[in-house]
């Protein structure tokens, strides 16, 4: 069900920083959760990825990792942990104005280092971002590989009778 305080965005979120700007990776912050909630419904209207809630958002704002820019949230990813063994890299995106900068691989690293230090071995993406998880290391598995993730999430997902996403995994 389609949580009321979800509207999607049509438009991309407008940045004030310059392309060249500097970049800090820092945990998210909960002033951050509109900013995240822009950027990542964008990417969803057009099918990249899932679509968020405030109400998500804010749920989860500990397991979010932000890039920032002159003062501005430019990406975003988070890790959550699916079982005793299992974690999922989760809404992972970049303002088009960042990318090809190594930005999603400056969030991912951070993510992959916190699940080891959990006791977490694996780390999953479901993606239709192949070459870019490829590139960090993980590799594509049949999805009946991730049983937990298929029974929790995909139960209620949207997409579940035309799911188009790729599993991708790697041992941490
Ligand atoms: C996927 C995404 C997060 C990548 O972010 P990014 O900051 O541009 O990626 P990086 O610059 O860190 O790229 C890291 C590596 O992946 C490679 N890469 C990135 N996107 C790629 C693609 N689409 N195809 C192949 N390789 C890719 C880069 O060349 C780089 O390789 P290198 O480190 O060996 O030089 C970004 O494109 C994005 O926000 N996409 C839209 C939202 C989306 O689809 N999210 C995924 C949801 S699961």
């Amino acid at each position: 069900m389609t949580s009321p305080l979800y509207q999607p965005p049509v438009s991309l979120p407008r940045l004030n920083a310059p392309p060249e700007a500097q970049v800090l990776i820092r945990r998210a912050r909960v002033g951050d959760i509109p900013r995240l909630y822009e950027l990542i419904n964008y990417y969803a209207a057009r099918g990249d990825m899932l679509p968020k809630t405030l109400d998500q958002l804010y749920n989860k704002v500990r397991a979010f990792i932000v890039a920032e820019a002159a003062g501005e949230v430019v990406g975003c990813a988070s890790l959550h942990v699916t079982w005793a063994d299992l974690g999922e890299i989760v809404s992972i995106a970049v303002h088009p104005d960042f990318q090809g900068r190594g930005l999603g691989r400056l969030m991912v690293e951070p993510l992959l280092e916190e699940a080891r230090e959990l006791g977490i071995t694996t780390v999953f993406a479901l993606t239709l971002q192949v070459g870019f998880f490829s590139r960090l290391g993980f590799r594509e598995v049949p999805k009946l590989h991730l049983p937990h993730k298929i029974w929790q999430d995909c139960a209620t997902c949207f997409k579940q009778d035309r799911c188009d996403e790729v599993a991708m995994i790697r041992q941490v």
